[in-house]
């Protein structure tokens, strides 16, 4: 089988086309990623043959050529860093909405047999202190990286019922894993603690969000594309839910450093509380549930970014040091410790 996978050189990409070619090794993918400063090559090393990259944007890329014997599209290509898109939107809403619009009608005119959107749980807005979403719930985006992807998302919904596109939509809660970049919670803190330098939380860090390993993930995405109805909605969760401060506290526990490294910054301005996703239904019509225990995943995922101390550097490029350093007020010791 060939599929289309976009931002496949970006972090749950980049997984799902590891796992996908060890699983399924005769099976070929186009991987149509922009390389943007989240896209790494390298996160695409050891990989066996049946794997080709194109550095295109999906906003431009002539994609009907690009889905000539395709089967199936994944896409995954989106701009994904929440406080980016409050510093500037304009970008999220090109990839994440004229992005997936382009690509749902290139794929809806070669008659691609199935389309799987990823799509976050971030769409239903912040939770309070109890109670799950289902995929019924209301989407009530509040950071303009949330509010494209549910755009993304309804487009989808609008590509099914208008056209009757064959499109399977997953609301997946936050990941975690290798090839993460390293402006995002876990890798952040994980080699900032590596570093011995600050780990910068937000607010209280009472915030909670729900954790899933990117392997679960890209299982739980086969499952969607193999036994998932078209038109339908999937939430793909863990129930693995901790506030921003535990899961801090447990990464300095792991790696033997002090709690004196936690610096409480500024909180994120509309900061959701908290994301807790029901995801019953896909356990009940898919078959599929996580294999990987938080436990488990998060010390093999700290090993990994211990281990892998070159790739951590190649991700820290000159946008990111650029990017944090007008983040931080402890930038010199930030840019220094880079
Ligand atoms: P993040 O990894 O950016 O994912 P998302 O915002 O999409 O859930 O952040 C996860 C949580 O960690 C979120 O509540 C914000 C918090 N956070 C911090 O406290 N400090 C940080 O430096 C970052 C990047 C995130």
């Amino acid at each position: 089988m060939r599929l289309l996978v976009t931002g496949g050189a970006g972090f749950i990409g980049s997984n799902f086309i590891h796992y996908w070619l060890r699983t399924h090794p005769s099976d070929q993918i186009v991987n149509v990623d922009k390389l943007t400063y989240a896209g790494n090559p390298q996160n695409l090393e050891g990989l066996p043959p049946g794997h080709e990259l194109l550095c295109e944007d999906i906003c431009d890329a002539d994609l009907e050529a690009r889905m000539e014997g395709v089967e199936a599209v994944f896409h995954f290509a989106a701009e994904s860093h929440v406080d980016r898109s409050i510093d500037s939107a304009e970008v999220f809403i090109r990839t994440n909405v004229l992005g997936t619009q382009r690509l749902l009608e290139a794929a809806r005119r070669r008659r691609v047999s199935r389309f799987v959107l990823v799509s976050t749980d971030e769409v239903y807005g912040a939770l309070g202190a109890t109670g799950e979403c289902a995929e019924d719930a209301a989407l009530r985006p509040n950071s303009p990286y949330a509010a494209s992807k549910a755009a993304a998302d309804l487009l989808a919904r609008a590509y099914f019922k208008t056209h009757q596109f064959p499109v399977l939509v997953t609301r997946c809660c936050n990941n975690y894993g290798p090839y993460q970049h390293p402006e995002k919670m876990i890798p952040l803190m994980t080699t900032n603690a590596l570093a011995d330098i600050p780990l910068p939380v937000y607010g209280k860090g009472e915030q909670v969000r729900e954790w899933i390993h990117a392997e679960d993930h890209c299982r739980a995405l086969e499952a969607v594309f193999r036994r998932g109805q078209p038109g339908e909605v999937y939430n793909i969760g863990t129930a693995s839910r901790l506030s921003n401060l535990e899961l801090v506290q447990t990464i300095l526990r792991l790696l033997d450093k002090p709690a004196s490294l936690i610096q409480f910054v500024t909180d994120r301005p509309g900061h959701d509380f908290r994301y807790a996703l029901d995801s019953s239904k896909a356990r009940r019509e898919l078959g599929w549930e996580p294999r990987i225990s938080f436990e488990a995943g998060l010390a093999a995922t700290l090993a990994w970014y211990r281990e892998n101390r070159s790739w951590v550097e190649s991700a820290r490029n000159d946008s990111y040091r650029k990017y944090y350093a007008e983040r931080y007020e402890n930038r010199d010791q930030h840019l220094k410790n880079l």
